[in-house]
C-alpha cells in the first residue's frame, strides 16, 4: 500500500480528533501571560492546564533574570553542542547546584527532557542488559526503551508484586547474557497523579541486583521537605541511582537534567547522543535556571501555597462527588465515565458557560478506555479561582449524572466514532 494512502486512512490515535477538536480540544490557543486566568477564544477562563506548579513563570525576579540574560547573550549562545563549543561556567554552576539539591554527586544538563531521557536509557544499557519498566511510563521512557537491543519487560502500573515477578524473569535473562538490570519508573505519574512506589521498589534492592532510574518531572519542586522530589518525600532519594527531571514543570522553563554518581554522569555526558549531537541549553535558560533554583530553595512559602491550593481543590472536588482516583500529588485528575465525545462536551460546557479551562486527556496519553479532565493547581491560583471552579463542577455534576452530555452526543449524530 502507498504510504500516504495508509496515512490518509488512519490518522493515528490523536490525529483522529483533528477534524472534531483541532483548535479547541487539541492545539487550543490560549492568550495572555501564563497564569491562573487566561483568554480562550476571546473570553477569560480560569486556566488549569499549565504545569507551572510554583508559579515561577511570571515571577518578577525570573522574568528580569531571563530578560537580562537574553539581552546579554541572545538566544543562540552558547554555540553548538556542549562537547564542541558550548561549554560555559554557568552550565557547570547550575549542574553543581542541581547535584547538591538532589543529593547526588554530579549532574548534567539536557537540552530537552524528552530527548534527554531517550538518550539516558540508550546510553545506560548494553544489549546484554535487561530493562524492567512500568507499563504506563511517559513516552520518553517508552521511546528510550525502544532503542534497547536487549530484553525488556514491563510490569503492571505501579504494582510492586508484578515488578518483582519481572525482576525474577530479568535475573534469568541477565544470568544468561552476563548483563545487568535497569528498573525505570516515574516519581510521579503525571496524568493520574500517583507517586511511583519508590520506597517499595528501593526495598527490592535487598533481594535483587538492579539499578533504578527515576523520571521525577512532576515531583521535582513539588514533593519532599526541600522540594527535591518523590525520592525525598519517600525517604529513598539515596536509593535512586539515576535521577531525572525536566525544567518544564516546577522550573517554568525548558531543558532538563540528570543526576547521580560522578562516574555515571561523566559516562552519560560522553555517551548521550541527543546531547553530543545537538545544541546545548541556551544561556537565558541556564542563568534563568539558577534563579529558579534559588527561589525554589529559598522560598518554601511558595510550595506551601501550592499545597494549600492542591488540598482545597482536591478536597472540594471529592466532596462534590468527583472521582480523583488515587492521586497523592498536585496532579488532579477528574475521571469521567462515558465516551470521549461526552467528556469533550462536558469540558466545552465548563469552558463556555462557567469560564473554566481544563484539559481533556484520552488514549494514547493514558490507557485505552480511560478519560479524564486534568487540573494542575499552581501556587499562583487564588482561593477565588478555586471556589469558582468548584462551583462550576458542582453545577455540571447533575448534568453528567443525568446523561445530559450523552443526550447531546446522540443529538449531534456524529459520523466520527473515536477509537
Ligand atoms: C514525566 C515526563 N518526563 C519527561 C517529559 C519531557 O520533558 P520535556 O518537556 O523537557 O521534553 C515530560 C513532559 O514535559 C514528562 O511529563
Amino acid at each position: 500500500m502507498d504510504i500516504f494512502e495508509r496515512i490518509r486512512q488512519n490518522p493515528g490515535p490523536l490525529g483522529q480528533f483533528a477534524d472534531y477538536g483541532e483548535g479547541y480540544f487539541v492545539f487550543p490557543k490560549l492568550e495572555g501571560r501564563i497564569g491562573p486566568r487566561m483568554k480562550f477564544q476571546g473570553k477569560e477562563v480560569i486556566f488549569w492546564s499549565a504545569n507551572d506548579y510554583l508559579g515561577l513563570c511570571n515571577h518578577p525576579e525570573v522574568i528580569e533574570t531571563d530578560a537580562k540574560a537574553a539581552a546579554e547573550y541572545g538566544m543562540f549562545y552558547p554555540m553548538g553542542a556542549r562537547a564542541m563549543s558550548g561549554e560555559t561556567e554557568y552550565h557547570q554552576q547550575l549542574e553543581k547546584e542541581l547535584a547538591e539539591f538532589t543529593g547526588k554527586e554530579a549532574a548534567y544538563l539536557l537540552n530537552f527532557g524528552y530527548q534527554g531521557m531517550v538518550s539516558i536509557i540508550d546510553a545506560l544499557v548494553s544489549k546484554n542488559d535487561v530493562i524492567v519498566y512500568d507499563v504506563d511510563s511517559h513516552a520518553c521512557i517508552v521511546d528510550g526503551v525502544r532503542l534497547h537491543m536487549g530484553k525488556r519487560f514491563t510490569y503492571r502500573h505501579n504494582d510492586v508484586e508484578s515488578l518483582e515477578k519481572n525482576l525474577q524473569r530479568a535475573e534469568k535473562v541477565a544470568a544468561e547474557t552476563g548483563g545487568g538490570i535497569l528498573v525505570i519508573t516515574e516519581g510521579v505519574f503525571g496524568m493520574r497523579g500517583q507517586q511511583g512506589k519508590l520506597k517499595e521498589i528501593a526495598a527490592l534492592k535487598d533481594h535483587y541486583n538492579f539499578r533504578l532510574l527515576v523520571d521525577d518531572a512532576h515531583g521535582f519542586g513539588t514533593l519532599g521537605k526541600t522540594g527535591a522530589g518523590a525520592g525525598e518525600e519517600q525517604g529513598v532519594q539515596d536509593k535512586i541511582d539515576v535521577y531525572f527531571s525536566t525544567f518544564a514543570k516546577s522550573m517554568a522553563g525548558f531543558g532538563a537534567f540528570v543526576s547521580g554518581d560522578k562516574e555515571i554522569i561523566r559516562y552519560l555526558k560522553y555517551n548521550m547522543r541527543s546531547q553530543i549531537f545537538a545544541k546545548s541549553l541556551t544561556m537565558p535558560m541556564v542563568i534563568g535556571g539558577l534563579k529558579r533554583l534559588e527561589l525554589l530553595r529559598s522560598r518554601p512559602e511558595i510550595k506551601d501555597k501550592l499545597w494549600h491550593n492542591v488540598r482545597k481543590l482536591q478536597n472540594g472536588l471529592k466532596e462534590r462527588g468527583f472521582n480523583l482516583g488515587d492521586t497523592n500529588t498536585c496532579v488532579t485528575p477528574v475521571f469521567i465515565e462515558g465516551t470521549p465525545v461526552e467528556a469533550t462536551l462536558l469540558a466545552k460546557d465548563l469552558r463556555e458557560n462557567y469560564g473554566v479551562f481544563t484539559s481533556v486527556v484520552v488514549y494514547p496519553v493514558i490507557p485505552k478506555g480511560m478519560i479524564l479532565l486534568r487540573l494542575i493547581p499552581t501556587a499562583s491560583h487564588g482561593d477565588a479561582e478555586i471556589d469558582e471552579t468548584l462551583a462550576a463542577f458542582e453545577a455540571i455534576y447533575d448534568k453528567l449524572k443525568n446523561g445530559y452530555y450523552k443526550e447531546k452526543e446522540r443529538e449531534m449524530n456524529l459520523e466520527f466514532k473515536p477509537l
